[in-house]
């Protein structure tokens, strides 16, 4: 991980000019997005780590991570972080969560805040995997995962008392209408955890094409875009935290856990699809250290 050095040669000029490359994928739909976990869920627990898809805590270093394997580690940084978004969140008092994009970190924000947590994802794939977790976590889990599309909620308006999205509007086609609906369904006056990648500076065409190519997703934009749309939402924001040094950190891990585990990615995949995978690996790498950028928000819906 001695690839931060390279972050302060990173251009920060904000650049709002698109930078789609030629071959640039159209940006994928919901069940497209869906796809491509179904396919590719074992590739990212082998390389990001099985307890969460999402970006790990690795950073402050206020506590040593003694791990006997960057797997562990992996999964350690992606624990603390599910307990930060959750400290974060603050649901106290909430009985009835929302958990857009679901994972495992359900499972632990029902845990830890004894409200019923409702989970969607777009992904089969996902839902088995959270359903295997919550028969884990017993009869008393309050946890409930259904198919689901964000940008189009089949859930009453104010259905829920809080909700949070980790690591999933990078993959929405529509943002702002995310946002709209996420809104809808919270109650006035609820609090909205929201993660999301930005890109700054501009990217050469094939690095952004890596990042979009290999987590199904429109090109990133930069992050005063986003802050445009949360507003143009009606929300307001209560904090902004940019976390980029740990997304760059779980970029790096992905890449390292790539290379010592390709031999099984390719027993499990088979070699065309690894071959396809691999000239991606390089250029997403760099992408994530000198072109991404991570915040976490923590909006609240309008008093009614
Ligand atoms: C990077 S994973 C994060 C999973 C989980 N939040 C976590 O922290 O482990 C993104 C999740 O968002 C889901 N997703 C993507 N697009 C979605 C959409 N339009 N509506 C609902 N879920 C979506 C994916 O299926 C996947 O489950």
């Amino acid at each position: 991980m001695t690839a931060m050095a390279d972050h302060d040669a990173a251009p920060d000029t904000d650049a709002t000019t698109a930078t789609n490359a030629p071959d640039q994928p159209a940006a994928p739909t919901p069940d497209e997005v869906g796809a491509m976990y179904d396919e590719f869920g074992d590739m990212l627990a082998m390389t990001l780590g099985g307890a969460a898809v999402h970006v790990g805590m690795f950073v402050p270093h206020d506590t040593p991570l003694r791990t006997p394997s960057l797997v562990d580690l992996a999964d350690l940084a992606q624990d603390r972080q599910t307990d930060f978004y959750i400290d974060t969140l603050d649901a106290a008092g909430a009985t009835a969560l929302l958990d857009i994009g679901c994972g495992g970190p359900a499972v632990r924000l029902a845990q830890r805040t004894g409200a019923h947590v409702t989970g969607i994802t777009v992904s089969h794939q996902q839902l088995a995997r959270c359903e295997e977790r919550a028969s884990a976590a017993g009869p008393d889990a309050r946890v409930t995962f259904e198919r689901g599309n964000v940008m189009d909620l089949t859930y009453a308006d104010a259905s829920f008392d809080a909700a949070w999205s980790i690591d999933c509007f990078a993959h929405l086609t529509d943002r702002p209408a995310g946002l709209r609906e996420a809104r809808r369904v919270i109650r006035p006056g609820g609090r909205f955890l929201l993660t999301e990648f930005s890109r700054r500076g501009t990217p050469p065409a094939d690095e952004e094409a890596a990042f979009t190519r290999l987590w199904a997703s429109p090109p990133p934009t930069p992050f005063a875009t986003l802050l445009t749309e949360v507003q143009e939402a009606g929300y307001e924001i209560l904090t902004v935290r940019n976390m980029t040094p740990n997304s760059m950190l779980a970029g790096e891990l992905m890449a390292l856990l790539y290379q010592d585990r390709r031999a099984e990615i390719e027993e499990r995949y088979g070699k065309e699809l690894t071959a396809q995978t691999d000239a991606l690996i390089g250029p997403y790498r760099r992408f994530c250290r000198r072109y991404l950028e991570y915040h976490v928000l923590v909006l609240r819906t309008p008093e009614a």
